[in-house]
């Protein structure tokens, strides 16, 4: 592999197997106040997917020569998990399960298929549980808009826009990584990816039940 090409897969891969070992942390924190046998059952099931991807990407990233290790700093950690813990249970889905999940994926997809074969295969399965999880968070969030009034549905899209802002802007700030150099070395544009960020955003918003919308920081 060529050395340009082996740090920007392994940079990138570092910062997924963090972000999966990320989630498995707020769902572990969220488990006892789940809402429900059937919630903490899904924060179960998810816990488990964390731990095999992580430990895809971890297999991965040691024969590249770029061993694990965490990328956001144990004080960006506490801040990302202070401000989910505030979250209640819709909110906590709308971050984790729609946001992380759902739009973040849309980035790691097409990294997937830019990727060597080792790295794709180490992707494949973390792609389509995620996608398991997002339609999670999108059932939950239909059941709850079907019981609302639009008042409150353009609250709930209103509330959820300003998550996806928040976690944005808060990951954005706390990955000292520069995306672009790295996507640059695998043959993709940012642009292309902010295209597939709004795409699925628009997507998970519709599965969720909502009118379409962009967060702020997703139009800049
Ligand atoms: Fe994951």
């Amino acid at each position: 592999m060529d050395e340009t090409v082996r740090i920007a897969t392994g940079t990138l891969l570092r910062v997924y197997a963090d972000i999966d070992l990320l989630a498995l942390e707020l769902c572990t924190d969220r488990l006892p106040f789940a809402p429900s046998s059937e919630a903490r059952k899904e924060l179960m099931h998810q816990i488990n997917e964390e731990v095999v991807h992580f430990t895809l990407q971890d297999r991965t990233l040691s024969p590249i020569g770029m061993p694990f290790s965490p990328v956001l700093t144990l004080a960006k950690r506490q801040e990302i998990k202070a401000w989910f813990s505030r979250l209640d249970w819709y909110g906590f889905l709308a971050g984790l399960q729609l946001g992380i999940e759902g739009i973040g994926i849309a980035i790691v997809e097409r990294v997937s298929m830019h990727a060597d074969p080792l790295t794709r295969e180490s992707l494949r399965i973390p792609i389509i549980d995620e996608m398991r999880q997002t339609s999670f968070g999108t059932q939950e969030w239909r059941a709850l808009l079907s019981k609302s009034s639009a008042r409150e549905k353009e609250l709930h899209r209103a509330r959820v826009l300003q998550i996806f802002d928040h976690i944005y802007l808060l990951t954005a700030e706390a990955l000292p990584v520069n995306f672009e150099n790295y996507w640059a070395v695998l043959g993709l544009k940012k642009e292309d990816l902010w295209n597939a960020v709004r795409e699925r955003t628009l997507l998970v918003l519709e599965q969720s039940g909502f009118e379409p919308g962009l967060p702020a920081s997703f139009v800049a």
